[in-house]
């Protein structure tokens, strides 16, 4: 028997003044596109923002549903977005920000774990690194390198057989 240990790095930035331009555009992007959002259940709503390797921008926000479980990620809303509309492009980075009506925007969020499974589908489709940008309305930000480090031991058309 032999013990193994999984452990990643990312970036933690005090606020989004530390960030390059291309970066904090984006992250401004996804602190403003959350107003769009449709969460009256939970009231707590989520922005997507993509940059596409073309320089395209695409946005996703949460959109719930009176049948609770219909709801989407705004994750998931965006990465269907991106796939229809420039379904050749990759994604570069994603930046993902909150509003809530009960707590402060403060701190960063990451992916809820069905997330994290489609940003991995959509990292081995395009065989492409996705970077996430991870932070609220203001203070921190993470930045992760790459989606798939959110998920270990993830599950991928590799274990289907599939190349
Ligand atoms: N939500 C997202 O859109 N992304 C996440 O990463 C976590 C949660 C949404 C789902 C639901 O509409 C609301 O936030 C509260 O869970």
């Amino acid at each position: 028997m032999k013990e193994e240990k999984f452990e990643f790095q990312y970036k933690v930035y005090n606020d989004i003044n530390e960030l390059d331009k291309n970066d904090s555009w984006l992250l401004t992007e996804a602190r403003k596109v959350t107003s769009d959002a449709y969460a009256p259940y939970s009231n707590f709503q989520v922005g997507a923002v993509a940059m596409l390797s073309n320089g395209e921008i695409v946005a996703g926000t949460n959109q719930e549903n009176a049948s609770y479980p219909v709801g989407i990620c705004a994750e998931r809303v965006l990465l269907g977005s991106v796939a229809t509309v420039y379904p050749k492009i990759p994604i570069e980075s994603i930046a993902i920000s909150y509003n809530s009506d009960s707590m402060k925007s403060d701190h960063p969020i990451s992916p809820c774990g069905m997330c994290r499974q489609a940003l991995l589908e959509y990292e081995t489709r395009f065989k492409k690194p996705i970077r996430l940008l991870l932070s609220g309305q203001e203070g921190k930000v993470y930045i992760i390198q790459t989606a798939s480090l959110l998920l270990p031991f993830g599950f991928t058309k590799k274990e289907l057989g599939e190349k």
